[in-house]
């Protein structure tokens, strides 16, 4: 991978004065990206899945050869397991209000770590209020770690639903789902598994996981904001409700009533982002031709650099794995004294962009101040990709030293 030229792609990232370490918020976006998208809007634009002319069925034709393609990626049977969806969170709305409210009961279980997202927390908050069912949750090691042991013991047998990170956002470990989806399956029940940090870094195999739902978000991986993907099995999609309707989403309605069209359109209600699924189209051809292998390689080398640089500095705590390869290019750090915040605007000042505060994941944050005896209830989060070179994980851990000196320690 030569790194300079993947650069060019990324205009953005043109001037070596600034530093973007918040990949894990946002990553940024190729020109094939761009390109296709804009190609899209200046020679089929028009309303995909309706028209009965040429750049409407071009538009259509575009749209479902992007589905065909985030199929692919996920490693899903069949295209019509992609729903389309604005992004990670609605995905992971979609399985709450139509798979949770039709098919959980009081006292069920749904079992979730401590360190989801709250788009994987607050959903089943919901279902669990207007079900009855019960909500429960795995907490991990100091290290972040969570055991097959520790599964087995959370696992019973009211367990209907596990959803689970496969990445976490906070400390970039990854998270046993194979085993849960294994214990999850002896129930009856089904594993959601959230991909949002984990389809930008490594292979997806949602097969290989076991999963039988899998969110993302196209703004995480190259693509724009706007378009994520739902991967569901077929079966649990044909069974389930719908979660949005009106137009579309419909085979026939009558004053009082409607049938349903066939999954996946079922639950693309309303106009869809074409354009969007299009451009997360080209960023998993763009990730492809570079290949997970040297994505991972080039991840791993800066990655290790941040962390050891950082747990090398005095008044500097870094958090999670002890090994950096087990990162997924996260690192997350607080400095004694200095609030999160204060950190990141410090950075800010010598243009380098990371992350600080809760990260979504508070109530992980309750448990990392409460275990690990954290000065504030937030941390730092430096988030790398593979655009991202040794120099400037160099030119970071050079400024965090400086971080307490500049604050007036
Ligand atoms: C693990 C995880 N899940 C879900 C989300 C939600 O993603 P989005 O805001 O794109 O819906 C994020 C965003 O940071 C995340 O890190």
């Amino acid at each position: 991978m030569n790194i300079n030229e993947i650069r060019k792609d990324f205009k953005i990232l043109a001037d070596p004065a600034y530093v973007y370490f918040d990949n894990a918020a946002t990553s940024q976006r190729p020109e094939q990206v761009l390109e296709a998208m804009d190609a899209f809007s200046r020679t089929m634009n028009a309303n995909p899945l309706r028209g009965l002319y040429e750049w409407s069925i071009k538009a259509t034709d575009a749209y479902e050869d992007a589905r065909a393609k985030t199929a692919a990626f996920v490693g899903a049977d069949d295209p019509s397991e992609i729903v389309f969806v604005r992004n990670a969170t609605e995905a992971l709305n979609l399985v709450a209000f139509s798979y949770g409210l039709e098919f959980l009961k009081e006292g069920d279980e749904i079992l979730i770590t401590v360190m989801e997202h709250h788009s994987n927390i607050l959903p089943w908050q919901m279902v669990c209020r207007k079900t009855g069912a019960v909500l429960k949750f795995i907490e991990p090691k100091e290290d972040g770690t969570i055991t097959e042991e520790m599964l087995k013991e959370a696992v019973t047998e009211k367990t209907k639903l596990i959803g689970m990170g496969l990445v976490s956002n906070v400390l970039g470990v990854r998270n046993p789902v194979e085993k849960a989806a294994e214990l999850v399956h002896k129930n009856g029940g089904v594993i959601v598994v959230d991909g949002a940090q984990s389809a930008p870094h490594m292979k997806t195999d949602v097969k290989a996981y076991g999963a039988d739902f899998f969110s993302f978000s196209g703004h995480k991986m190259l693509g724009p904001m706007g378009i994520g993907g739902l991967y569901a099995r077929h079966d649990l999609l044909e069974k389930m409700p719908p979660f949005l309707s009106g137009g579309e989403m419909i085979e026939y309605v009558k004053r009082d009533s409607a049938t349903y069209a066939e999954v996946p359109h079922k639950f693309e209600a309303g106009t869809v982002n074409a354009s969007g699924a299009v451009g997360l189209a080209a960023a998993i051809e763009y990730l492809e031709n570079i290949g997970f292998d040297a994505i991972e390689e080039q991840e791993k080398k800066v990655t290790k650099i941040v962390y050891e640089g950082l747990k090398s500095l005095p008044h500097v705590h870094v958090y999670g794995n002890p090994d950096p390869e087990k990162h997924s290019g996260i690192v997350t750090f607080n400095i004694d004294g200095c609030h999160p915040h204060d950190i990141s605007s410090v950075l800010d000042t010598e243009h380098i962009a990371i992350r600080a505060g809760h990260h979504c994941a508070q109530p992980l944050m309750e448990f990392m101040q409460e275990k690990l005896s954290m000065e504030f209830r937030a941390t730092a989060r430096a988030s790398m990709y593979f655009y991202n070179t040794e120099e400037e994980a160099e030119r970071f851990v050079e400024a965090v030293s400086k971080v307490r000196g500049w604050l007036g320690f």
